[in-house]
């Protein structure tokens, strides 16, 4: 199959693209390059030799030929979408719209989408389906919810969107990212020796490896078009639902020494859902998820010594998307629209020399 992965360039799109490649697929890529030079040991490898796009200018010449397009390409999470609401809307309803609007005209059949449980929101401790009512409390999760219902207006007998609603991420990637909660903490505890939370601990999230989302997406990539047309899937492990002080348990109990603190004035965090991952391991009994928050704690602690990374590192721009953004913008070498400025694309050396 010939699969374009749009966000080929981040946190997930380095482990999705190799996977699906590892799989037997013929993979390309399309990404502005926001997180260029930001790598955690070696490089990522390209996915294709495409220049850097924006989704918000795609035309249905970029996605001709494909047979699937799996769109990661977003700003990623809450304090990146309230850092500018507007611009969040922009990349991550209109431009995940125009791509999508571009492969239907193309005439490409799939189009999954990386959506999130983030979109139950404050939906409390009973466990969500994907039936149930949506509470985002951020523009972000109001997105994830915005693209869902419009790319479910576009699915007829010719495009069969899909939405994966991944739970948080965790794990190694040579685009890592810190500001995701199991990353945050793990890596905090080896630099510092505290397992520093910025809540009471008691909010419940849910959970899942990269390696697991990555199977999802083969799995719904791969299946026939009546089992996955206009679907949403919770993507996750039920035990990975996991109260945040636990996970600060598990990383000081692979970090030896580590203690756990809380920051002055620590309350409860407004984003606290469990989710129901039943649909999802239904419909595809063999998928195997196989990773738990336990291994993939010690994969990443493993992977900083590795790297040996330091505190330097975990105080950088490298592995946080909105100090990458504010630095770039600073720079002057994107705009408050979080477009390329117009003295050009800047070379890869400057960008690096930005970090
Ligand atoms: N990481 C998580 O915990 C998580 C959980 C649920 C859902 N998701 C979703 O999965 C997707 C990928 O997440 P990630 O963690 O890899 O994020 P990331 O920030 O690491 O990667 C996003 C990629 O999209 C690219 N991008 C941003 N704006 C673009 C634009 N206008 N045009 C083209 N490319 C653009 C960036 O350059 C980057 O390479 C996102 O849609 C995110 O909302 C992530």
């Amino acid at each position: 199959m010939r699969i374009l992965v749009a966000g080929d360039r981040g946190y997930i799109g380095c482990v999705l693209v190799p996977f699906l490649q590892a799989a037997g697929h013929d993979v390309d890529g399309l990404d502005t390059g926001l997180y260029e030079g930001c790598d955690f040991g070696p490089s990522p490898t390209e996915a294709g030799s495409r220049p850097r796009i924006d989704i918000r200018d795609v035309d249905a010449h970029d996605v001709e030929g494909y047979d699937a397009v799996a769109c990661l390409a977003a700003l990623s999470n809450d304090p990146l979408g309230h850092f500018s609401p507007s611009t969040t809307y922009s990349v991550n309803l209109d431009g995940t719209l125009r791509l999508a609007r571009a492969a239907k005209a193309a005439g490409v059949g799939r189009f999954v989408f990386a959506s999130s449980c983030s979109l139950y929101g404050a939906a409390g401790s009973e466990a969500v389906a994907e039936d149930a009512e949506l509470f985002p409390v951020t523009p972000y999760g109001e997105t994830k919810v915005l693209v869902e219902r419009e790319l479910s207006s576009l699915a007829d007998d010719t495009f069969s969107p899909t939405y994966l609603r991944n739970a948080t991420a965790y794990g190694a990637s040579p685009r890592l990212r810190l500001d995701i909660v199991v990353n945050n903490l793990t890596a905090v505890a080896l630099t510092t020796g505290e397992v520093r939370l910025e809540s009471d601990g008691s909010p419940w999230r849910p959970l899942v490896h990269i390696e697991d989302i990555s199977r999802a997406f083969q799995a719904v990539l791969e299946a026939p078009l009546d089992v996955v047309h206009d679907e949403a899937f919770n993507v996750g492990l039920p035990e990975d639902n996991v109260q945040i002080r636990d996970v600060a348990e598990m990383v000081c109990a692979a970090v030896p020494g580590s203690k756990v603190s809380f920051a002055e004035g620590a309350g409860p965090d407004l984003r606290n859902y469990r989710v129901d991952f039943s649909k999802l391991h239904d419909t595809f009994p063999q998928l195997g998820l196989r990773w738990t928050v336990k291994d993939g704690i010690e994969e990443l602690v493993a992977r900083y010594y590795e790297h040996h990374f330091t505190y330097d590192d975990f105080i950088s721009s490298r592995f946080v998307r909105l100090r990458r953004i504010n630095q770039l913008i600073a720079g002057g070498f994107i705009n408050e629209e979080l477009r390329w400025t117009l003295n050009g694309i800047p070379r890869s050396a400057e960008v690096a020399f930005a970090i």
